[in-house]
């Protein structure tokens, strides 16, 4: 069974690695029944509370499709569009918010924060990222590898994260391999790697399932033989712009670009990104760093994001099968 009624989804720790399995089971049941014209809708007459503190695009519209492809309705609260953080407690929001909604998203920045309303709301509460974590997004990544390994296990499937490490996909990415027992690279120089205590979870997942779990700031030895080569922006949302430069320094040798993709040695080897991507330097979003840093792309060359081996838009597709796959888990009342 996927029923995972009543339950919360806030980070990877609090499952076990066949409850886990059986959400991306049943998101790639629900977007086979979607693309079949076949969808069964299990979420009519739910309403749906999405908090956004930090903005986004790909978490946002996928939790409102899959709501909607479900039969449920949402409100969405933007960063400004509610008294939570300003005029009134994030405890006191979880109780108001509980009596009117079954289920809650959170984006923000302290997990703790999504933790409070999971506590006092009585509602299902899902993590929708915040500083710490990124649990929704592992989801469709491991679905996406799933999709793009050429029917390996998902125990079978390697992949090497470059780029920040001490950030919440990085941490997600270590914590959600080890778990599902993939072979698990973070690449980063010793100064942007895994904070202590996530590295040791990760080994004590790892002991369980079989996970390799490796940290190392040498990107030969990293990437070799990998299926999957994953970055993230250098610089997160709520970190000062002025980290930039000194993000610039360290992680140039681990931007991703076709030197690298050859350095695994996997001709197939595909590239991820949960997105958005600095890539693109005719763009305007970001022209400053791109003059900053006289890359061509930041943490991804254009080249490479423009080349076959990228598979990050079917990731983000994902992101709204395996959304859809919590809400349905966690609310859902059928057998
Ligand atoms: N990957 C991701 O979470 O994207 P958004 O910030 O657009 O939601
Ligand atoms: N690490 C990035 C992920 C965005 C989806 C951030 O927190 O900004």
């Amino acid at each position: 069974s996927h029923s995972l009624q009543g339950r919360h989804f806030l980070k990877e720790l609090d499952f076990t690695a066949e409850e886990w399995r059986g959400l991306l089971d049943l998101a790639a049941e629900l977007k086979a029944a979607k693309k079949a014209g076949r969808e069964v809708q299990r979420l009519v007459g739910k309403n749906i509370a999405l908090i956004f503190e930090k903005t986004s695009t790909r978490t946002r519209c996928a939790f409102e499709v899959a709501a909607y492809d479900q039969g449920a309705q949402v409100t969405y609260l933007d960063p400004s569009g509610s008294q939570m953080g300003h005029k009134e407690s994030v405890a006191d929001t979880a109780r108001v918010l509980g009596r009117f909604y079954d289920g809650i998203e959170f984006r923000g920045k302290k997990q703790e924060h999504v933790e409070q309303l999971a506590e006092l709301s009585g509602v299902p509460v899902w993590n929708g990222l915040t500083d710490e974590w990124h649990p929704t997004q592992m989801l469709a990544d491991q679905l996406t590898m799933l999709e793009h390994a050429g029917g390996k296990e998902i125990g079978e499937i390697s992949f090497a994260y470059l780029g920040d490490a001490r950030n919440n996909v990085a941490n997600s990415l270590l914590v959600a391999g080890a778990l599902m027992g993939m072979d698990v690279r973070m690449v980063a120089p010793k100064e942007l790697h895994n904070p202590a205590e996530v590295v040791e979870q990760a080994q004590r997942l790892a002991e369980v399932s079989g996970a390799r779990v490796l940290v190392t700031d040498d990107v030969e030895a990293g990437v070799a033989g990998v299926d999957f080569v994953y970055t993230d922006v250098w610089v997160s949302m709520g970190e000062p712009k002025e980290v930039w430069d000194e993000r610039i320094g360290l992680l140039r040798p681990y931007q991703v670009n076709a030197e690298l993709l050859a350095k695994t040695g996997n001709p197939g080897v595909k590239f991820l990104h949960c997105l958005p991507a600095f890539h693109d330097t005719n763009t305007t979003v970001g022209k400053d760093i791109f003059d900053k840093t006289g890359l061509d792309g930041v943490e991804v060359t254009d080249d490479v994001f423009e080349s076959e081996a990228n598979v990050a838009f079917d990731q983000a597709e994902n992101r709204m099968h395996t959304i859809k796959a919590v809400m349905v888990a966690t609310l859902g009342t059928w057998e």
